[in-house]
């Protein structure tokens, strides 16, 4: 009976109980949450994970102003029809260079996350022009435009020391050459050596179909091109997970 007395000052006091109640929860909280900073596998590393080139960031950029992320997923979920339909299932670490990240929450198209190199350059491009004229039953709209856009990037540099203030680890060398990478990744003509130095895996040449332009289209499809090929999956094994 006392405690059912002590519990009735509890019941007609509202601050005390709004009080009380916020302690009991965050209790709860802290014991479900703070554990996951410290365990090894809710941050592990990946090999081959790397910050984007300047080009695949300008053309991720134009995925988040177009809305891209409205119809599409960049999230493989850890279900057995998921996998056998994208490829093996996204880990965090693929996201931890992503400000802000692309999961997204819903699917009217598929799953993007391991589309880079699924198709040529030249799919994408008439796929981004007309949708219908590749996939006939297609709902997707057409993105014509992007390839007479003219790639705008003289912030890029500054772009790079933003991610780098989020934690992003662009070095010194990667901030000074930004301007000269982005050119150089959408040139067939240009010395790679530093690109492929910088930015391992980075897809090189002419994107849009036309090598005298740098436009949006060619940072769009850099971008897609990249998309789920960093990381090496060939250790994955569909039943015990990535070794
Ligand atoms: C209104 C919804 C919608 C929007 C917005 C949209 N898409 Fe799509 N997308 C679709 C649908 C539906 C499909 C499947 C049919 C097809 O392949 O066209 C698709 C297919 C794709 C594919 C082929 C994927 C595969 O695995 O076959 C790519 C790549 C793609 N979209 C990229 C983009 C990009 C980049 C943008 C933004 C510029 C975008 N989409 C915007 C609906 C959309």
């Amino acid at each position: 009976m006392a405690f059912i007395d002590k519990h009735r000052i509890l019941e007609k006091n509202a601050t005390l109980l709004l009080v009380s109640s916020l302690v009991v929860v965050s209790i709860g909280g802290i014991v479900e949450i703070a554990p996951l900073f410290y365990l090894e596998n809710t941050i592990e590393k990946v090999k081959g994970m790397r910050p984007y080139s300047p080009l695949e960031l300008a053309g991720r950029n134009i995925y988040i102003r177009e809305g891209c992320y409205v119809c599409h997923s960049q999230m493989i979920r850890p279900f057995r029809d998921e996998v056998e339909r994208y490829g093996p299932y996204s880990l965090a670490a693929e996201s931890m260079y992503d400000h802000p990240f692309q999961w997204g929450s819903k699917r009217t198209g598929p799953d993007l996350a391991r589309v880079g190199g699924r198709y040529s350059n030249e799919w994408h491009v008439q796929h981004l022009i007309e949708p219908r004229s590749v996939v006939p039953e297609s709902i997707m709209p057409s993105y014509a435009f992007l390839a007479d856009a003219p790639l705008e990037y003289a912030n890029i540099e500054m772009e790079l020391k933003a991610n780098i203030a989020v934690g992003v680890p662009y070095d010194e060398a990667m901030v000074t050459n930004a301007k000269a990478d982005l050119e150089a990744q959408a040139d067939p003509d240009a010395d790679w050596s530093g690109i492929e130095e910088r930015y391992p895996k980075a897809v090189l040449g002419d994107f849009d179909g036309d090598p005298t332009r740098l436009t949006e289209m060619d940072a769009l499809v850099a971008y897609l091109q990249m998309l789920g090929t960093l990381v090496d999956f060939s250790s994955y094994d569909p039943t015990s997970g990535y070794r």
